[in-house]
């Protein structure tokens, strides 16, 4: 009798296994890129006994999953930065170092090839919700691009006036309402796609985090054909102007603009991790996500911290100028990063490996048993042993480019990560948050600090000690090394072209486009 009660427990066992649809099957995929949004944003990353979390939900999913404290953007501005991780490559190879702009005729070439488009091929339902930032015009829209289904802003949401003007710096960019008598702004209201549909323009900023958890979350539970999704969500949180529902008004910790705008964005993280498990597939799903670049310091205005990597910047940009995004500076480079896939990886883990956003596409395919196209140079890497919690090599070198800092060539590099120590070849050039501009300056040889010990980037090492001339000989063949993989890639150069006919435009008879849903 004992017996045969535990068979049939066995057997039970066994079928719920093997009925699950966990089983044996490829995973989906859900990419979740938070737009300019600092290391110390996901407190938890600084200090989890001191900090007040805005972020409750992404520190659970980073509880119980892994959390990744010495993760890289791979470049410190929005287009360059998400080129990067839709290819794997750095913008020295597929030609994209900068911004575009709503008149931008070019966008991410078309022999680049984005894992939505390797994914669809491999049969993956591909879905992306959010800010594109990679060319407007039909070749370059995201449903040419491998996205079968696609909502959201062509670029930023400062890109454009608006009819909810948000908190910015000058504060909004009010929208004119009539055509007669009124100032040509600089660019048309901020649309809002459906596909290839313009189906608002100027997109209302308040509801937009909540429409792209809805839609969202109605591509995940749009089950199809049993096939697997690839969903990349790129949210408009943490780029100005902040905007949000009246609900998370004075909710967060600090009661301020920034606290506030960062829980909507972790609610909305919520919203839409929770529509995978309501349908059953929390199991079978990766989910990895991780922030563009640095923050923007519109925070020391918004009630925000301050970007907490605060060292020997201050005494080179000469009390001017800053750390955050569009700096090679860790401020403008290490970004919060997790990956929580309850199941297969193991919670609780904290990774100090030198990671990046280059990673996120070669280890995806991976898992999903794609193959990465092979004529063409990568530089991220398969860090599934990672993942699945095996030792990792710890002396990942790393390319930091210049992201729009004044006095150098968008695209060169400005700083080189070698294991612990990074070498800064350039500082400056990039204004704070109040207009102030650091001087502009090279440094040959380059300032070397170790990171791991030293992450504020205070104390540069003495260019006169022995560690420095082992560490900068490191340094110098890591850059003949990048320099000859360049040399032996395919690499694209992009069009940069700009005409104001480009310009995304639902209505050409007002003079901000304007048309509503
Ligand atoms: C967007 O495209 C997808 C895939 O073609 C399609 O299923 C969906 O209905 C389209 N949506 C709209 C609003 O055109
Ligand atoms: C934008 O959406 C919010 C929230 O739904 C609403 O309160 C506000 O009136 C809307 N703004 C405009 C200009 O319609
Ligand atoms: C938020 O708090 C501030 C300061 O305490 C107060 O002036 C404001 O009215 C509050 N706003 C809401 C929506 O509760
Ligand atoms: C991966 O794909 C290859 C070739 O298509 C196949 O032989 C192999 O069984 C697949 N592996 C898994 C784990 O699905
Ligand atoms: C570049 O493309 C050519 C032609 O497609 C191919 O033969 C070559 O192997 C590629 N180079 C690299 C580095 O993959
Ligand atoms: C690498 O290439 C760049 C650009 O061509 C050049 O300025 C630099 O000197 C090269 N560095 C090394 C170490 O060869
Ligand atoms: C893309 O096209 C350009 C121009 O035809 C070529 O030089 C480059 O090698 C191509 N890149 C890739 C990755 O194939």
């Amino acid at each position: 009798m004992d017996f045969t009660h535990h068979v049939l427990t066995y057997l039970l066992v066994m079928m719920a296994c093997a009925s699950s649809s966990s089983f044996n099957k490829r995973p989906n995929i859900l990419i979740i890129l938070v737009d300019d949004f600092g290391f110390a944003d996901m407190s938890g990353n600084w200090s989890p006994q001191t900090v007040p979390s805005n972020t409750p939900y992404l520190e659970s999913l980073a509880d119980n999953g892994i959390r990744f404290v010495d993760f890289h953007a791979a470049a410190s501005v929005c287009t360059p930065s998400r080129a990067a991780l839709l290819t794997g490559r750095l913008g020295k190879r597929t030609g994209v170092t900068r911004n575009f702009s709503p008149f931008s005729v070019g966008g991410l070439p078309t022999n680049e090839t984005t894992f939505a488009e390797t994914f669809k091929s491999a049969g993956y339902r591909t879905g992306m919700v959010g800010k594109w930032h990679l060319g407007i015009t039909k070749e370059f829209h995201p449903n040419s691009r491998g996205f079968d289904f696609y909502y959201g802003l062509p670029y930023s949401n400062d890109m454009g006036c608006s009819d909810d003007p948000g908190h910015n710096i000058p504060i909004g960019n009010p929208c004119p309402k009539d055509r007669l008598g009124e100032e040509d702004p600089t660019y048309p209201g901020v649309p809002l796609y459906y596909n290839e549909s313009i189906v608002a323009q100027p997109v209302n900023q308040t509801s937009l985090s909540k429409r792209y958890a809805e839609m969202a979350v109605k591509f995940i539970k749009n089950e199809q054909d049993d096939k697997p999704f690839l969903l990349y969500v790129a949210l408009t949180h943490m780029h100005v102007p902040l905007l949000y529902m009246d609900h998370f008004k004075n909710k967060s910790l600090n009661k301020g603009i920034y606290g506030d705008t960062l829980l909507e964005m972790d609610n909305t993280v919520q919203t839409i991790v929770s529509a995978v498990k309501e349908i059953g597939q929390e199991k079978n799903t990766l989910v990895w996500v991780a922030g563009d670049n640095g923050p923007w310091e519109a925070k020391c205005e918004l009630g925000g911290d301050p970007s907490p990597f605060i060292g020997v910047w201050q005494k080179l940009e000469g009390g001017g100028g800053s750390t955050s995004k569009m700096t090679v500076w860790e401020g403008g480079h290490r970004v919060p990063a997790a990956v929580y896939w309850p199941g297969t990886i193991k919670g609780g883990l904290i990774s100090e490996v030198t990671t990046s956003m280059l990673d996120i596409y070669p280890t995806i395919a991976s898992l999903a048993n794609v193959t990465l196209p092979g004529d063409r140079i990568y530089d991220g890497k398969d860090i599934t042993d990672h993942l699945l919690g095996k030792p990792f090599p710890k002396d990942r070198v790393l390319y930091h480019p210049n992201s729009g800092a004044l006095g150098s060539v968008p695209g060169d590099f400005g700083a080189v990560r070698v294991g612990d120590y990074k070498a800064v070849y350039f500082t400056g050039g990039i204004a704070d948050c109040r207009g102030k501009l650091g001087k502009a300056e090279s440094h040959h040889p380059p300032l070397i600090f170790n990171v791991r010990e030293d992450p504020m980037e205070s104390n540069p090492l003495d260019p006169g000690s022995k560690l420095y001339q082992s560490i900068y000989a490191g340094m110098k063949e890591a850059m003949i090394d990048i320099n000859a993989s360049l040399k032996n890639d395919n690499r694209t150069v992009a069009d940069y072209t700009e005409d104001p006919n480009a310009k995304p435009c639902c209505n050409p008879h007002h003079v901000v486009c304007r048309c509503q849903d």
